[in-house]
């Protein structure tokens, strides 16, 4: 098991799980045998169910840093039960260390997981940064064997002059501080040794958080399970329980597509807008939602339950706090009791109990500051908001909690960049024609612009105007936005510029406008108008030269991000017809 998640499985059945190679079992299991004798395995060891914990630890990625602790403790709790622990390697995801970015390799790393699932006598496990946790569940789903979550758990908090610093929320405020004067190169490189003081995860409310508090509100991890530091005993003890639940789920066979519904999906978008969650948070959940047959979550789901659904964790990027702070007051459990008259209790769990019973039995939540009642919330109702209009016809997410209050009803003219290449070579320029009013325009950063949409979605306050005080502007873009982030940030517009979207079609000084509370959002352009510019726009863009191998086959067969981004190929109704666009 690593990072973020685990999964388990085929049990009873150890050694003996998926034998078919030489069409004599007898003989098969012989070879197995006397392969792994030569890793200095007994019969008495072998002979027992056996549980794959899935190793995502690598030099490149200091999310997973514990991992080894971690998978020490898991092998324990599965001993303590019977069964014999194997670990695996699959691929790792770090999100700074994924070029071109990590949601590009997010379903690469699905297939991976689900196919050493499939391949290897056993039951899986898995791992923690941004991408790991949703690439080993829609592995984990699509192969369909027991399987249990293992976070890694954030990182613990540095300290900068008195401050309590943590990524990555803070990189962005010191980095917005040293670009608009306020702070020189000198301070910016001594807060960098504090950022990320310990392994773990990003220690706010990013997407590895975010996931992680989504995967357990799905029933796949234990309940009190995502927010643990990475650095704790109390990490380690869950994850010890984690290998003791994993024998029991290869004894009983409760596999993921008998755990998963609709309601567990409902809960899940419920806890997201609770928490303020990440954006990225949506593109995942419909891609694991895609790989269930029969779920169907989309993204009006997000938008009718956000409406009844109020902002109550005062963590950053929408509130103050951090990880380690939601963990004291309680973690996941304190807030499933809170928002209990919204969830559907009867969903089931990786116990095989229900939500409510798992709930009934924790241990009491006692009087904290950082998850607030329903009754008195940060913010009073979605969270994350899905638009809808001419510019973004498939729709379009916007992190209102996350917002200056005067964006979210405004309008202005555009100022275009076509690409992130162009935004870098301009957004500083003293020419730049731009007032604090502009809407900042990104194209081509969607799922097939720019592989695996970038987090570029959070434009930069131009030099100039941040220099004046500026801090917040209204900005859209087809690409996404770190989970740590904040700001006016419009995203995930689909279709997306590269297919030939209405956001390919905008211009330099067209109005237009985002009104949240009504879901909208309008290009100010006759329908005329966007005919023709659509026409020119055929006429004069050379066609893309689709490339070979996964960047092939990416841009082939990716859906656009009201659908998940997954390829279409891999979700539960998809089949090999690869679109092309
Ligand atoms: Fe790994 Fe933020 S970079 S969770
Ligand atoms: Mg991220």
């Amino acid at each position: 098991m690593t990072l973020n998640s685990t999964t388990v499985t085929a049990p009873p059945q150890g050694l003996r799980a998926k034998l078919t190679s030489y069409g004599d079992d007898e003989f098969s299991l012989f070879l197995r045998k006397a392969f792994i004798k030569g890793a200095g395995y007994s019969d008495d060891a072998l002979d027992r169910p056996i549980i794959g914990i899935i190793d995502t630890s690598s030099g490149f990625n200091p999310c997973h840093g514990n991992i080894p602790a971690l998978i020490k403790a898991v092998e324990r709790g599965v001993q303590l039960s019977g069964a014999l622990p194997v670990p695996f390697p699959t691929i790792s995801l770090h999100e700074s260390f994924a070029y071109p970015t990590s949601m590009y390799l997010r379903n690469l790393m699905s297939i991976d997981t689900e196919e050493m699932v499939k391949a290897q006598p056993m039951d899986a496990v898995i791992g923690g940064c941004d991408k790991t946790v949703p690439a080993q569940l829609m592995g984990g789903i699509s192969a369909n064997i027991p399987c249990i979550s293992l976070v890694t758990g954030p990182m613990l908090t540095g300290s900068h002059a008195g401050k309590r610093v943590g990524a990555c929320t803070d990189c962005r405020s010191y980095w917005k501080d040293y670009r608009a004067g306020l702070i020189d190169m000198e301070e910016i490189w001594r807060v960098n040794d504090e950022l990320v003081p310990t392994v773990g995860t990003c220690g706010v409310m990013g997407t590895a958080s975010t996931m992680a508090c989504v995967v357990e509100a799905l029933g796949l991890m234990p309940l009190g399970s995502a927010t643990a530091p990475a650095v704790s005993s109390a990490r380690l003890r869950i994850a010890e329980s984690t290998g003791k639940i994993a024998v029991d789920l290869a004894k009983t066979q409760l596999k993921p597509q008998d755990i998963l519904t609709r309601a567990s999906f409902e809960n899940a978008v419920v806890v997201l807008q609770a928490l303020g969650g990440s954006t990225n948070a949506v593109v995942h959940l419909l891609a694991i939602a895609g790989r269930l047959p029969g779920v169907n979550l989309t993204l009006e789901d997000f938008d009718r339950i956000g409406k009844k659904t109020p902002f109550l964790v005062d963590l950053k990027p929408s509130g103050a706090e951090y990880m380690e702070d939601l963990h004291k007051a309680g973690g996941v459990p304190t807030l499933l009791r809170k928002l209990s008259p919204l969830l559907d209790l009867t969903a089931k769990t990786v116990t095989g109990r229900t939500l409510g019973a798992e709930l009934d039995s924790y241990p009491a939540s006692f009087p904290q500051r950082i998850i607030r009642d329903l009754n008195n919330p940060l913010f009073p109702a979605g969270s994350i908001a899905v638009l809808r209009g001419n510019l973004a016809p498939s729709g379009c997410v916007f992190k209102q909690s996350a917002s200056a209050p005067h964006l979210r009803k405004h309008s202005g003219p555009a100022v275009v960049f076509t690409s992130a290449r162009d935004l870098a070579n301009r957004i500083d320029s003293d020419d730049l024609i731009v007032t604090p009013d502009s809407v900042l325009v990104l194209q081509n950063i969607g799922p097939i612009g720019h592989p695996g949409m970038p987090e570029a979605g959070l434009i930069p306050i131009p030099k100039k105007l941040a220099r004046e005080g500026v801090k917040d502007m209204l900005r859209i873009s087809d690409g996404r936005m770190s989970g740590t982030a904040e700001g006016a940030v419009v995203l995930h517009v689909a279709p997306e510029a590269a297919v030939g979207g209405p956001l390919a079609l905008v211009q330099n000084g067209d109005i237009i406008g985002v009104d949240a509370e009504q879901r909208k959002i309008w290009l100010d352009v006759s329908d005329e108008e966007l005919a023709a510019r659509k026409e020119q726009r055929e006429k004069t863009t050379v066609k893309r030269k689709v490339q070979r191998g996964y960047a092939g086959l990416y841009e082939k067969t990716v859906l656009q991000a009201d659908k998940g981004v997954d390829f279409d190929w891999l979700t539960a109704t998809g089949s090999f017809s690869a679109h092309t666009n």
